[in-house]
């Protein structure tokens, strides 16, 4: 079995888009791979942050993760944070890095674009993530397009590394699985469904309350006509309504279409509310479940921790020996 490894940063709440998209994935993949899944806390460091929500946001998500079916028992959920390894790793790599080829990473650059001070923890963001995916030996980490630099990054420093230093680390490969749906704003159906959307009403989070999640979706923006088709480029409203129907009712697209015929965009919005209700209604029975246990919350990203570190442990200890350094005295 391939191991796969990704990261999640525990940064704004999650919405069908993530869960269409990615997720729903994820929990179908997790008993063909040797999957591990990340909530990568630290990394929520080099943004803008609030240290009073920062753990409450770091343990939803990974409670949406388990209530959206990623089970602990079957792949690794755990907290970036909780593995002192991932840090200690870093430094390692930092020295290895070059400050030349930080400098170039695209992502560094547009978020440090017009700030008045950039942190370092900023610049070192793609050490981290390489850390993380070297620190499991991971063959593959499914990734979207954004984060191909990063990738490359960790392709670059595992061989320089090895090359210098002997056969450590895994070399990795990116594989960009087909997104499962690519999910739009409700409200401006050309964009992406976004956490940073400008008006709340275009994302449908996964917590969302029944009604809240009807109103959004029958508030949608669609064109004048009155059809049911897809069609991307005229009708994009109506469209991301087509596909998030399809997707949470495991449907296709011109399924979908011969359904609808000769109905009005109002019937078909309300089917749409319906099925969207019905596809979360169960993540959000688990996520009360988890939410009014958080003894078997943190039992749960205990096991998960626990696991990491027997993995990551005796890479960091090859890596360490590698590079030269005295081992401690047992
Ligand atoms: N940088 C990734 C993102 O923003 C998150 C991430 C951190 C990650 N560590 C990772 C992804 C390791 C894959 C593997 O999406």
């Amino acid at each position: 079995m391939p191991r796969v490894l990704s990261g999640i940063q525990p940064t704004g709440d999650m919405h069908v888009g993530n869960y269409l998209g990615a997720v729903r994935r994820w929990v179908e993949d997790q008993d063909r791979q040797d999957a591990l899944y990340c909530v990568v806390d630290l990394h929520a460091l080099t943004a803008e942050f609030d240290d009073t929500t920062l753990a409450t946001r770091t343990r939803e998500t990974a409670m949406l993760l388990m209530a959206a079916g990623l089970d602990p028992d079957r792949c690794t959920l755990f907290v970036q944070s909780h593995v002192p390894a991932h840090t200690e790793l870093t430094w390692i790599l930092n020295c290895v890095a070059t400050f030349g080829e930080l400098r170039r990473m695209t992502q560094f650059k547009e978020k440090g674009k017009g700030q008045e001070s950039v942190s370092v923890g900023l610049f070192d963001y793609p050490v981290l993530m390489v850390s993380d995916i070297l620190m499991y030996e991971a063959d593959e980490v499914p990734i979207g397009d954004d984060q191909r630099q990063h990738l490359e990054l960790a392709r670059d420093i595992a061989t320089r590394f090895n090359r210098r230093f002997g056969d450590t680390f895994v070399v990795p490969k990116a594989t960009y699985p087909e997104v499962g749906a690519r999910v739009m704003d409700l409200q401006t159906p050309m964009a992406k469904m976004s956490k940073s959307a400008e008006s709340a009403n275009g994302v449908v989070l996964l917590l969302d309350p029944p009604e809240a999640i009807s109103k959004k979706i029958k508030a949608a923006v669609t064109d004048s006509g009155t059809d049911i088709l897809h069609d991307r480029d005229t009708k994009a409203g109506v469209s991301n309504l087509i596909e998030i129907y399809a997707a949470a009712t495991g449907s296709s697209i011109p399924k979908v279409e011969a359904e609808f015929e000769g109905q009005g965009y109002g019937a078909f919005k309300s089917s749409v509310a319906e099925a969207v209700v019905e596809l979360l209604t169960p993540l959000q029975r688990r996520y009360g479940e988890l939410e009014r246990d958080p003894a078997e919350v943190d039992r749960l990203l205990g096991l998960g921790a626990a696991k990491a570190r027997a993995l990551a442990d005796p890479v960091l200890d090859r890596a360490r020996r590698a590079i030269g350094l005295l081992p401690p005295t047992a």
